[in-house]
């Protein structure tokens, strides 16, 4: 076999394991404890009282253990392509990998059961931070191949290193969280207002600038969108950022008002409300999956104009929990679900999604349960009218989310487990002729 296709061979198998890692940490860490927390809030009809240690144990469990290893998995394989950089040892790959994935469990099983956790608690966050520095290593000191023209960042890339260096700070940011938590806390989390504060950092500092990058570099093609205003994609991620120091520093109702700004500049500037100029291609996909990619940016603007009510009238945590989840799960997750299942199956090992129908009612079932969540959780949590009546909603909503993210999940691990498309495409090929065959002897 060629060097050069070895070397793909080994970069999709290390991808893959990325991606599978991160779909396992979606499942059971992420998806199925927020299912159980949200059951046990609805069954004592109040927030308060939960264990903000379970709490947190899912929220980092989907940020970082599903997104975040996400992330890391396409960077591996996308950056070293993309950039023209050179080829990257794929023993890299797997060294951060083989770090980061047990500083994510560690993490997780601390807060969850307790065990050691004045220890485990740092321990975790060193781990991932070693297995992120080595993806950053990897991609930030790899220079152009000598006589390889050099050609100027486009700002796609600009925003996905911005992006980049905001996981870095979030993760340096939960390296001093939890560390102040395994000296002062009672139990395994960080304190409340610490948290809280925190989470504008991983969310609007590297995950929504992440999927801004992305979506500048990939929606032009897929959707058909006019190239995106590189100046002002740049200065909409100075506005989060802007607002992510803000939400650090306690001011709230500034950050959400600068928050705001910073989605309406980001969509204008990636053109996704204008008409497109060419046909989307929806090739291996279900045909709807522009309009999901709209979708989401609908729910981004919803989560930004919540974040504004919450800042300004929240008593209960539902308004915050609302805009938490119109961001991470209408806007972050849909979008994994539309883009992940785009081109997923094509980086681990040039495949083709196995059901473009479950791709759409995955889709579907995370809107339905999203709205059900973001629309019943305010009035639910901060005793609105007829709050008794949304409070049996949140069960359900919860229930069809999980249901769509199985729906996903399952259908990106039957499309790994199928064989490459050429391969497929070989083996009707061979068993075409193998039928002519037997059809001349007879
Ligand atoms: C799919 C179904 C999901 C369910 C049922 C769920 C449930 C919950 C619940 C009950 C809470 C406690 C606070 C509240 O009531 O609002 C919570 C908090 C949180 N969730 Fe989710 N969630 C889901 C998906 C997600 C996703 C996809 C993400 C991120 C990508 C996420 C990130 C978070 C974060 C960051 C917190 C706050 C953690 C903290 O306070 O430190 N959730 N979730």
């Amino acid at each position: 076999m060629p060097a050069g296709v070895e070397h793909e061979r080994r970069l999709q198998h290390a991808v893959m394991a990325w991606i599978v890692t991160g779909l396992i940490f979606m499942l059971l860490p992420g998806t199925f404890l927020g299912v159980w927390n949200l059951v046990s809030i609805s069954s004592r009809r109040q927030l308060e009282g939960l264990s903000a240690a379970w709490v947190q144990a899912h929220g980092h469990a989907q940020i970082y253990g599903w997104i975040g290893t996400f992330i890391l998995g396409i960077g591996f394989y996308s950056l070293s392509k993309m950039g023209n950089l050179p080829r990257f040892a794929v023993r890299r790959a797997w060294l951060s990998w083989a770090l980061w994935t047990p500083g994510v469990v560690l993490r997780w099983t601390a807060n969850i059961t307790g065990f050691a956790w004045r220890m485990a608690l740092p321990l975790s966050a060193l781990l991932e931070l070693a297995g992120f520095l080595v993806f950053f290593a990897t991609v930030s000191g790899h220079k152009a191949e000598s006589g390889a023209v050099r050609k100027p960042r486009e700002p796609w890339m600009l925003v996905v290193v911005g992006a980049t260096c905001g996981f870095l700070l979030a993760l340096l940011a939960n390296l001093y969280a939890v560390s102040r938590a395994a000296f002062e806390s009672q139990t395994p989390a960080i304190a409340h207002v610490l948290d809280q504060r925190l989470l504008a950092l991983p969310v609007w500092g590297f995950l929504v600038p992440t999927v801004w990058g992305f979506n500048a570099r990939w929606l032009p093609v897929f959707l058909g969108l006019r190239a995106p205003n590189g100046r002002q994609i740049l200065a909409a991620l100075a506005l989060a950022w802007a607002a992510v120091v803000l939400a650090l520093n306690g001011l709230a109702l500034f950050s959400a008002t600068l928050l705001l700004a910073a989605v309406a500049l980001a969509s204008f500037a990636l053109h996704i409300f204008h008409r497109p100029e060419r046909p989307a291609k929806t090739t291996g996909v279900h045909p709807s999956f522009p309009w999901f990619v709209r979708i989401a940016w609908f729910w981004l603007a919803a989560a930004a104009g919540l974040t504004l009510w919450a800042a300004a009238a929240d008593r209960a945590g539902g308004i915050w929990g609302a805009s938490r989840h119109a961001v991470t799960v209408g806007f972050l997750a849909a979008m994994v679900f539309a883009v992940g299942q785009r081109v997923l199956p094509a980086f681990c090992g040039a495949r083709v999604l196995f059901s473009p129908r479950a791709m759409f009612a995955s889709l579907l079932l995370l809107n339905l349960g999203c709205a059900l969540r973001v629309g019943s959780e305010i009035p639910a949590y901060e005793g609105f009218a007829h709050a008794q009546f949304f409070w049996h909603i949140l069960p359900v909503s919860a229930v069809t989310e999980l249901t769509a993210v199985a729906l996903f999940a399952a259908n990106l691990l039957v499309t790994f487990c199928r064989p490459p498309a050429h391969l497929a495409l070989h083996r009707i090929a061979h068993s075409v002729r193998e039928m002519q065959v037997v059809e001349t002897n007879q």
